[in-house]
Order: C-alpha cells, then sequence, then structure tokens
C-alpha cells in the first residue's frame, strides 16, 4: 500500500516536471522526457563550491578553536595578538558558513519540494507577493527594533563598566600588583 502510494507519488510528480515541455505528458516524446529527467539534475559548480566554503569554515573553526583553547590553556594568549585580530575578523564567518549550508539544502533539493515526488513549481504558495512582502516587513521591523534595544542596552553596560569589588581580598591584590615605590 505504502509502496503503491509511492509511485503514484513519484509518477505524479515526474508527470508536473513534464508539463513544463508538453500539456498532457502521457504524449511526451523521449526528447521531452530527457529534458524534463535532465531539470532534475542541479548544477555542479554552486553546490560543489558552497558546499567546500561551508565545509573548509567548519574546519576552520574547529582547527582555531582548537589553537586558542591550547594558548589560553598555557595564559599564552596575549604573545600573538594577530591570532586575536583573526578571532574577532572571524565573527561574521559561522554566519557565512549557515548561508553556504542554506544553499547546499535548497539549492541541491531542485527541483523539488518533496524529492522524486512534488515539483516546486507545484508546491508554490498561492499567497500574493504583496502579502509576502509585508510579513518580511513586519520580521524586520521587529528584528530591528530588538537589535537596537539589545545594542543600546548593551553598550550602557559597557559604558558603566564593571562592578567595583567590594571584598576586602581586592584591595590588597591591587596592592601587591602596584609597582613598588
Ligand atoms: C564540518 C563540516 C560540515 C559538514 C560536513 C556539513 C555538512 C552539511 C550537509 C551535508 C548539509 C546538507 C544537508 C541536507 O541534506 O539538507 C548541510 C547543510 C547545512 N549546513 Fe553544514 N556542514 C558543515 C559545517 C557547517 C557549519 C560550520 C555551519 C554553520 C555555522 C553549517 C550550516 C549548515 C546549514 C544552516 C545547513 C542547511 C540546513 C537545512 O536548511 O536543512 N554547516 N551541512
Amino acid at each position: 500500500m505504502q509502496k503503491a502510494f509511492e509511485d503514484n507519488g513519484r509518477n505524479l510528480g515526474y508527470a508536473l516536471l513534464l508539463k513544463r515541455y508538453v500539456d498532457d505528458p502521457r504524449q511526451a516524446t523521449p526528447d521531452q522526457i530527457s529534458k524534463a529527467a535532465w531539470d532534475t539534475v542541479p548544477g555542479v559548480a554552486p553546490m560543489f563550491w558552497s558546499f567546500r566554503i561551508m565545509v573548509g569554515l567548519g574546519f576552520y573553526f574547529i582547527a582555531f578553536m582548537a589553537l586558542m583553547f591550547i594558548l589560553s590553556a598555557r595564559r599564552m594568549l596575549d604573545r600573538y595578538p594577530i591570532l586575536l585580530r583573526i578571532a574577532v575578523l572571524s565573527i561574521p564567518l559561522p554566519w557565512i558558513a549557515a548561508e553556504f549550508g542554506w544553499v547546499v539544502a535548497e539549492f541541491g533539493r531542485q527541483p523539488w519540494m518533496i524529492e522524486g515526488m512534488l515539483p516546486t513549481a507545484a508546491g508554490v504558495s498561492n499567497l500574493g507577493a504583496s502579502t509576502v512582502l509585508m510579513t518580511i516587513c513586519g520580521f524586520a521591523l521587529i528584528y530591528t527594533t530588538l537589535i537596537i534595544i539589545e545594542m543600546g542596552l548593551m553598550i550602557g553596560a559597557i559604558r558603566k563598566g564593571p562592578a567595583p569589588d567590594t571584598k576586602p581580598e581586592a584591595g590588597l591584590l591591587e596592592a601587591r600588583l602596584a609597582p613598588a615605590e
């Protein structure tokens, strides 16, 4: 039963792909079938590069974190200021890796929404472009407000600085660290 259901789903999926080339898929010529079949093969270059950039970044994160962990455990971080600069410059990279991962998943899935069953073209929402645009604008507005509030709070906290240490040892430590007169 399950198998028959899947087979029917697949036949329908491929018939929908054929409809790009012929109105009645039962009348399709071998050439049209071949064209529709080639439509199911995703472009190699974008997949190849997106995947490698994502994985390359993933291995870079692992290696860089291991290096920084070892240096930090040995209290040697301040010997290599260049690494601290690289760490700051690396902040946007996980986001870039995630975007390339998303390209791998979405681009590699084409032309299917459900592989072999539901072509993307057949699964397009019937919501109008203006409705989708309004939703995107709503999200953009909410998240922009949130980031402005968050940045305001963080800048406020940075300006205020850490709370003075009231423990008695703190004074002792400061006295010990102070240069001898
Ligand atoms: C260590 C190397 C990595 C490997 C081997 C790897 C592997 C993969 C694979 C095979 C997919 C496709 C999944 C699918 O079939 O849909 C994928 C998707 C994805 N990857 Fe990576 N990845 C790596 C590193 C990363 C890193 C470092 C990030 C982000 C910081 C990332 C973010 C993503 C995202 C967001 C997706 C899309 C998920 C989805 O929408 O279904 N990946 N990854």
